[in-house]
């Protein structure tokens, strides 16, 4: 088969290192890729978002199967010209994708269906003055979202009225967000342990790949703004298998029960963003596609073949049996330029990847790039660093990745030290 895989950070640098080891493969592009990748497979300079340019490049070079990496290309509707034109994808169509695209819409299948997750409203933008009042006679903290996607920063947790209003205004009155801000939905806050599932499905059937753990703050203690993704492990000993049970039973089955009933089949990756309340676990976002950082420690624990996963998925015909759990257990920690996540410098000289690579160490390049022959910075996150190791043992796989990343160097560079932490610090409760 000839793939295409589209994106060009640490999540599609996962992708194309799972998909190089299948037997079903022939060729593989990345569009655009980066450097990481560029070892793996053919780089293609086209934009995620040209579907046209994307389709022309698939039509022409005999492509069999195009991965969706980010989001903004599936919720302009990409799958559906690719297929329109006889290109399988993996990645659910436009209409599909609203589960990401519009929180609204998600939240609302998900009262419709009693599917478990944070209690809620949704106010327009010409509701200016009835959130107000709203947020006047509720208890805090309470969750303000854009509706839209907002690049990560669309959602704050209001300790109080006035930073509620604040956050109202942001949207409402700032348009901070654009249309993404028009509409907003105020949540209760839940608490408990936040969890990563992805479900690989092809409408009716799914698997539920090992779940993770994501670190959004930029710094250690989960303090500090919000990122991409500062680092993940798994599997996360927070989801056992009743929790599983749970997940699929409550969550999974109903969600693509709702979208077949709304003619809006949902094949792809289900990404389910979880909090683990004490009422068991409940919905904080869905994702239309595979998570990044989570991919990057997600994938290298599935043994079997993944394009064989993927192939039969788009053929809507999913195998269950193409991967399964290995066993072992991933950390990655992700290496970001000084200032990241507001302002940072690119360009600055990358060594020792080669030196901390070894069988159970990765290197995903995520904002890289070649200057004069040298491998430089050109992102906010840079890198991920991460171990990879047989058996099922955090703490070791927590301990091979931060000695590794103290072989890495480059100006500025900055991490979390506390990756995985939570997971140890349940084991010793
Ligand atoms: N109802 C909620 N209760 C507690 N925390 C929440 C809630 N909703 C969101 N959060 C926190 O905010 C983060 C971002 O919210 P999310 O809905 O995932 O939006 P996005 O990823 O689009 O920014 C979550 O990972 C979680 O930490
Ligand atoms: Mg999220």
């Amino acid at each position: 088969m000839n793939v295409v895989i589209i994106g060009s950070g640490g999540r599609e640098h996962a992708l194309a290192l799972s998909v190089s080891k299948s037997k079903l493969l022939n060729k593989l592009f990345i569009i655009p890729g980066n450097p990481g990748t560029g070892k793996i497979g053919i780089n293609i300079l086209i934009d995620v978002n040209d579907s046209w340019g994307i389709l022309n490049f698939c039509l022409s070079n005999s492509i069999d199967l195009v991965i969706v990496g980010p989001e903004q290309p599936l919720i302009e509707g990409i799958s559906d010209i690719l297929s329109k034109n006889g290109i399988k994808v993996f990645g659910p169509s436009k209409e599909a994708a609203r589960l990401e695209g519009e929180k609204s819409f998600a939240k609302d299948l998900m009262k419709e269906y009693g599917i478990p997750t944070a209690a809620y409203e949704i106010f327009y933008k010409d509701d200016y003055e009835k959130s107000l009042t709203y947020l006047q006679n509720i208890k805090y903290p309470v969750v303000i979202k854009a509706n839209g996607i907002a690049a990560g920063k669309g959602v704050v947790i209001a300790e109080n009225y006035q930073s509620a209003k604040n956050a109202v205004d942001d949207c409402f009155l700032k348009h901070s967000f654009g249309n993404a801000g028009d509409k907003i939905v105020i949540e209760e806050f839940m608490t408990g342990q936040e969890a990563s599932i992805f479900a690989i499905t092809d409408g009716l059937d799914f698997i539920l790949l090992p779940a993770a753990q994501d670190h959004k703050r930029i710094f250690d203690g989960d303090k500090g703004k919000n990122t991409g993704g500062m680092g993940a492990y798994a599997p996360t000993p927070f989801v056992d298998e009743e929790i599983l049970f749970q997940i699929s039973q409550k969550i999974v089955i109903p969600t693509l029960k709702a979208m077949r009933d709304k003619s809006a089949n949902y094949s792809g990756c289900l990404y389910c963003g979880l909090m683990l309340t004490d009422e068991g676990p409940k919905v904080v976002e869905f994702n239309c596609r595979f998570g990044d950082p989570e991919t990057q420690v997600v994938l290298p624990l599935l043994d079997g073949d993944l394009l064989e996963l993927l192939i039969t998925t788009a053929n809507v015909k999913i195998n269950k049996n193409s991967v399964w759990y290995n066993g072992g257990s991933s950390a990655c920690v992700v290496a970001a330029s000084a200032g990241y996540p507001d302002k940072y410098e690119k360009g600055k000289v990358i060594s020792g990847i080669d030196i901390a690579e070894n069988d159970e160490l990765l290197v995903y390049h995520a904002g890289t790039s070649i200057k004069n022959g040298e491998l430089v910075t050109n992102g906010g996150r840079v890198l991920g660093i991460t171990s990879v190791i047989k058996e099922n043992n955090l703490k070791l796989a927590k301990q091979k990745c931060y000695d590794a990343i103290s072989k890495i160097h480059f100006d500025g560079m900055q991490f979390r030290k506390d990756i995985c932490d939570k997971a140890l610090n349940k084991n010793s409760n």
